[in-house]
């Protein structure tokens, strides 16, 4: 049987490596000593948001999908074709993973509030997962949800790093999603996928899961604070420089959507840090040349690292070493780039406005 099954897709969600989405476990009992009391006006405001479940029938295809879909593919190139198949494999997969951690969270955890948050989210990333399976199914390529939660390796963080960094993936998913939609409602040509029409209201889940952590995260300012500073440092460009590299692998499928990888991603960094504004009291200086120049030799080495795997043997080995230590000077400069720094707003909440 080729390549190319629903059983590669499935195994492709599953390798864990350090480009892609991995799924988390965590401190139960630590998350259960959250107090909300310093957000409690906010918190209850978002909570009746969930309650509304405004996108319960968005998910769902119309009529439309089917025609739209057989009509565009016919001028997919072969790599067009591929970098998107790789995009809904390593969306669904980041998708089904804060699925999987959001169950767990509320099953595991006793904080009422906490466990009814987690619910209302897992319930949005099901329906996000579900959504993109079946454009993926669409191509025999369906990846199985239920193998992947049984086998995929699951890695442990203390509660504030899941907070740091669930806080990030859900802004920096929001700012991908809504730049994608803007680009094609300008450039309506350009949208090769039916998928891209759901975009719109789908990001607007990811941000209010993003406004829930960034709730939690000021409920408790010691977070926000002091040496903690530090890891909101690394969180920010650990997840900034995994986009980027990885974004700089696909350059086919931003090109067919009129988009340079690299605009699409400075711009999205630019939304995720104003939003990010609400939460962290310093962002990273996405646009200062020096940052930018340490971005690109980020991408240079990973792609000349993927040349020494194909190689293998022990020059490939030595070389992969050699460009893996270079990788992290490069990683350790960025990381000691100066930030902006600024004070948290009184008033914590943003609305997508993007
Ligand atoms: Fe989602
Ligand atoms: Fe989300």
């Amino acid at each position: 049987m080729p390549k190319g099954t629903a059983e590669v897709a499935t195994e492709a969600a599953r390798a864990n490596s350090l480009l892609s989405p991995r799924f988390y476990t965590t401190d139960f009992a630590a998350m259960d000593r959250l107090d909300l009391a310093g957000v409690r006006a906010e918190w209850d405001a978002m909570m009746a948001e969930y309650e509304g479940d405004n996108n319960h029938d968005h998910f769902q295809r119309d009529e439309a999908f089917g025609p739209e879909l057989a009509a565009a593919q016919a001028d997919w190139s072969p790599l067009l074709r591929q970098e998107f198949l790789d995009f809904l494999i390593s969306s669904v997969t980041s998708e089904f993973s804060g699925c999987v951690l959001y169950q767990e969270v509320a099953r595991r955890v006793e904080h009422p509030e906490l466990k009814a948050l987690m619910r209302y989210m897992a319930r949005d990333e099901a329906r996000h997962a579900g959504f993109i399976n079946q454009s993926l199914k669409d191509f025999g390529m369906g990846v199985d949800l239920g193998a992947l939660k049984r086998t995929k390796a699951a890695t442990f963080f203390k509660p504030k790093f899941i907070y740091y960094a669930t806080y990030l993936s859900e802004k920096i998913g929001y700012a991908r999603y809504i730049t994608i939609f803007r680009q094609l409602e300008r450039h309506p040509d350009k949208r090769f996928h039916p998928i891209f029409r759901w975009f719109e209201r789908w990001c607007n889940d990811e941000f209010r899961h993003g406004e829930s952590f960034a709730l939690i995260l000021r409920a408790q300012p010691e977070l926000l604070r002091g040496l903690n500073l530090l890891w909101v440092r690394f969180f920010l460009l650990a997840v900034y420089a995994t986009m980027y590299v990885r974004d700089h692998t696909r350059p086919t499928l931003h090109e067919a959507m009129g988009l340079d990888s690299d605009d699409y991603d400075f711009t999205v960094f630019r939304i995720t840090t104003e939003i990010s504004r609400q939460v962290f009291p310093l962002s990273l200086q996405t646009d200062a040349p020096a940052f930018r120049a340490g971005l690109r030799r980020l991408v240079d080495l990973s792609a000349r690292m993927e040349v020494a795997k194909a190689r293998g043997g022990l020059v490939g080995a030595l070389s992969k070493a050699g460009l893996a230590a270079q990788a992290l000077v490069c990683f350790a400069r960025l990381y000691l780039h100066p930030v902006d720094r600024h004070a948290l707003p009184a008033q914590i909440r943003v609305a997508p406005a993007w």
